[in-house]
Formats: structure tokens, sequence, C-alpha cells
């Protein structure tokens, strides 16, 4: 059995990382070269891409990538095939791209709406589809980034927590259906994550970041490799038997303060 805590557990694996180019997703990244696997980037930059691939290439690891957007059906097929051409069958999806701005309903345009929905969920099915066809079965991992506003309701974040919502059920269907066929499909919902663009862009007072620290049980923000961690755990053999689960990674975070 594949232990997690090995520097080589996921030696020959194969990768795909969908908002890969930076913040949390790049964590996992690094975190995954460094034990080891291959990976595949996938996100709109190209400058992004190439800086965040260099980080795991200068290291001795292995990090192609291809530019597109997760709301582009094709651009998403074009980029896993190439995977599997390259890298060969893949053994660990994470999809991850999100966008994410503080805004009312009120102060929220059905587009500004939709843009969000298109890119964290529709996105998301459209990795976790086409990837199916690419898949080491039995064995393969999805895992997907969620967030506590799917479970949560908080102010000014009625898109995200739509679209998050939907990554919630669309992981539990998913579990189901391609269960019987070995492949294990999860969530990590992360909380609030120090240095990342998803916290400054939520976070944006001294006000709001005093009154969200008294609000997480272990009084402090999530660091980058603690998700890493989480990734690690979910895609290894010692999370064989785990299928259709929520991971909360937040210290606390969702539990609320009342
Ligand atoms: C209201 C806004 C808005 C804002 C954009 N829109 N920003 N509405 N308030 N602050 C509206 C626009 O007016 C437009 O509607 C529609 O959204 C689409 O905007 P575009 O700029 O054309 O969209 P696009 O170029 O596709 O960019 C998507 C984006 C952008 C989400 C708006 O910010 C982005 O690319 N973000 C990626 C990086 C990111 O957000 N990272 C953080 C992820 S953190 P109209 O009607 O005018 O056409 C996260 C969770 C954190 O996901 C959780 C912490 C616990
Ligand atoms: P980030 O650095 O902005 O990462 C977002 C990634 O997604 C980038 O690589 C971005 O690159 C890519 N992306 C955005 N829109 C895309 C699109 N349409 N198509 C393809 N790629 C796209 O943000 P982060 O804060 O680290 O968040 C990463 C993940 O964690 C997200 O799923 C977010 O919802 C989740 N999360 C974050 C926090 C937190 O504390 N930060 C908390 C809970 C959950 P391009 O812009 O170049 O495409």
């Amino acid at each position: 059995m594949a232990d997690y805590f090995r520097d080589d557990c996921l030696q020959g694996k194969v990768v795909f990382v969908s908002g890969g180019s930076s913040g949390i997703n790049l964590g996992i990244a690094q975190q995954f070269a460094a034990k080891g696997a291959r990976l595949m980037l996938f996100s709109r930059t190209e400058d992004k891409l190439r800086a965040a691939a260099q980080t795991i290439t200068e290291t001795g690891g292995t990090a192609l990538w291809a530019a597109g957007d997760v709301r582009d059906w094709e651009a998403v097929r074009a980029a896993l095939a190439r995977c599997h051409v390259e890298l060969g069958p893949l053994d660990v999806v994470l999809s991850g791209a999100a966008g994410n701005f503080l805004a009312p309903v009120t102060g929220l345009s059905s587009n500004g709406f939709k843009t969000v929905i298109d890119i964290d969920l529709l996105g998301t099915y459209n990795v976790l589809k086409h990837s199916y066809e690419y898949l080491q079965r039995p064995g393969a991992s999805l895992i997907s980034i969620t967030a506590p506003q799917a479970v949560m309701p908080m102010a000014e974040q009625a898109h995200a927590g739509a679209a998050k919502a939907g990554i919630n059920m669309l992981t539990k269907v998913l579990a189901r259906e391609w269960g019987p066929e070995g492949v294990r499909v999860n969530a990590i919902s992360p909380g609030f994550i120090a240095d990342t663009e998803g916290t400054a862009r939520l976070v944006d007072t001294a006000e709001k970041s005093v009154a969200l620290l008294k609000s997480i049980p272990l009084g402090r923000l999530g660091e980058k490799n603690e998700i890493a961690d989480m990734a690690l755990f979910l895609c290894s053999d010692n999370a064989r038997y785990v299928t259709g689960s929520i991971f909360d990674c937040d210290g606390g975070y969702v539990l609320g303060t009342a």
C-alpha cells in the first residue's frame, strides 16, 4: 500500500490541475510534484502558467502546461487529450479553477452571476466529464475545490455560494456514478488561506481581517501546504475507501460562531 507520508508516494502518477497557475492549486501541484507526480497545469494566462511550471521544473519535477478557459468545452477536451498523449493515463484530476468577487445581489448582474457559475460549476463539470475518458481505472482520484460558502450563507457571495454548492452535489453524484469503476470523487473546502487571491478579494479591510480571525476556532488563516496535505491524503491509497465526501480544511471556520 502506498503511504502518503513517503517522499516518493506519487512516483509515476499523472495529475491534471485546472487553475493550477497560482494560489492554492499551485501549492497542491508543487507538493504533488515533490512527491514524484508528473503534472499538467491548465488555466487562462500563459505567463502565469509558464512561471508556475518553472517553479516545479527548476526543482527537478515535471510540469507541462496548457492555456485555456474551463468554460470552453473544446479547450478542456484538447488539454486533457494532450495530457494523455504526453504523460499517460490520469491518476489524479484536481478541479480548482474559480473566479470570485464581493457583490450583493443588488449589485450583481445576470451576467456577473452567470460568470461565476460558469467558471466554478460548469468549469468543474467540463474538467471532470472530459477526464472520464482518460482515467486510470480502477484507482483514479478526482478532487474538486469547493468553499465554505457552499454550506454557509455568506452576504455578497450568492454567485460563489451557489456555484460551490453545485460542486458539492456534483461530487456526490459522480461518486455514485463512477464508484463502481473504482474511481473516487471527493472535494476539499478550504477556509481562508493566507497569501491567496481569494482571501485578498474577500477580506479587503483591516476590520474584516480582525473579525475573521475571531471567527476561526484555530485562530489563524490556513496555509497552502495544509490544503496540499489534505489533497495528498485524498488521492493516496490511504483514502481508498473514501468517496463522495467534502472535507473541510478551515480551522473550524464552517462551524460558525453561535
Ligand atoms: C459585480 C462584477 C464584478 C464585481 C465582475 N463583475 N466583477 N460584478 N462586482 N466586483 C461582472 C462584470 O460586470 C460582468 O457583468 C461579469 O461579472 C463578467 O465580468 P468579466 O470581467 O467580463 O469576466 P471574466 O473576464 O470572465 O473574469 C471573471 C472574474 C475575474 C471572476 C470577474 O475576477 C477573474 O477572472 N477572476 C479569477 C481569479 C479569482 O477570482 N480568484 C479568486 C478565487 S477565490 P456585466 O453584466 O457587466 O457584463 C474563490 C473563493 C474564495 O473562488 C473563498 C474564500 C473563503
Ligand atoms: P487564484 O490564485 O486566483 O486561483 C485561481 C486559478 O484559477 C488561477 O490559476 C486562475 O488562472 C484560474 N482560473 C480562473 N478562471 C479561470 C478560467 N475561466 N479558466 C481556467 N482557469 C481559470 O485563487 P485561490 O484563492 O488560490 O483559489 C483557488 C481555489 O481555492 C478556487 O477554487 C477557490 O474557489 C478555492 N478557495 C480558495 C480559498 C482561499 O482562501 N483563497 C478558500 C476557499 C476556496 P487564470 O486567471 O490565469 O486563468
